[in-house]
């Protein structure tokens, strides 16, 4: 069997919250308090559980975000986290996220050639600016807008249009790893369904790895290939999707699949 892609072994972060008053002691947070898990290249793992278990630290602990308490992540045999900041520089071309909010990672003052040029110009993956706009005209199509939007500004679309735009972002530097923290979370339903289909049809295509992070059992079933449930800082259960949908040994997983809507076990049915 290959080597895994990214390895993490009792992964801790852990935050020091200051409690006010002279006499309290400051609280100690364990978002995420010693979780392993690995993913294989061009593997899907998706990594759900209700809102405030840790899942976001994961992602930003990984991307260096945030800092490790304790525990390994080895990304390609390097551990990432205890890496100088220079060297994990590299990796941020192999490790990318997508955010729930494109908006707030877009900036309102640069058109979309500049959005999808400036990674490109950041990791030097074009020599000239007509090899730069056709990648970014090549990567905006890959995404299903229209290459004529690039003189355009973020604020001129729609929250599924800008994802798509922060997608075609992440997938411009043709990444290993793409961590996508609740990427759909803030759309419309219909528009939801849009987006997944498109991030699974990126994903198979490019055979990108992707850890899938959501609090939303029913969005993580088509696109994932194993399921990790995460209760408390914690994973408690890990397995292949079909386990995890069809016969979960944890009960706290049980809940989790009693909770996702009907309209979406309807849609899983067409
Ligand atoms: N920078 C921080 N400082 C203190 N507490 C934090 C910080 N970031 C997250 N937390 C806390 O860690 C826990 C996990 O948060 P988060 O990883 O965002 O959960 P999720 O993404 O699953 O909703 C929450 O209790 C949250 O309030
Ligand atoms: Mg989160």
């Amino acid at each position: 069997m290959s080597a895994p892609l990214l390895s993490v072994r009792d992964l801790k972060t852990h935050f020091t919250v200051k409690q006010p008053g002279l006499f309290s002691d400051d609280r100690i947070v364990r978002a995420v308090d010693g979780i392993s898990f690995d993913i294989e290249p061009g593997e899907v793992l998706s990594l759900v559980g209700e809102s405030g278990c840790g899942k976001s630290t994961v992602g930003r602990t990984l991307t260096r975000l945030e800092e490790a308490t304790s525990g390994v992540a080895e990304f390609e045999g390097q551990d990432i986290l205890q890496m100088p900041p220079a060297a994990f520089r590299p990796l941020r071309r192999d490790i990318q996220m997508i955010f729930q909010d494109p908006f707030a990672s877009l900036n309102p003052r640069l058109t979309i050639a500049r959005t999808l040029g400036e990674p490109l110009f950041i990791h030097k993956l074009a020599k000239s600016r007509e090899e730069a706009r056709r990648k970014i005209g090549e990567t905006l199509e890959l995404v299903g807008m229209d290459p004529a939007v690039m003189s355009r500004y973020p604020h001129e679309f729609s929250g599924g249009q800008r994802q798509r735009i922060g997608i075609a972002r992440v997938m411009i530097v043709e990444p290993k790893l793409v961590i996508a923290d609740e990427a759909v979370s803030a759309l419309d339903v219909s528009i939801q369904a849009q987006v997944l289909n498109l991030i699974k049809r990126l994903q198979r295509k490019s055979g990108i790895a992707m850890l899938f992070i959501s609090h939303d059992l029913g969005v993580v079933r088509h696109i994932s290939d194993r399921v990790a449930v995460m209760f408390k800082g914690q994973i408690v259960e890990m397995g292949d999707k079909h386990q995890i949908f069809e016969a979960p040994k944890h009960a706290y997983t049980q809940e989790l699949l009693s909770a996702i809507p009907r309209v979406a076990s309807h849609r899983e049915a067409v």
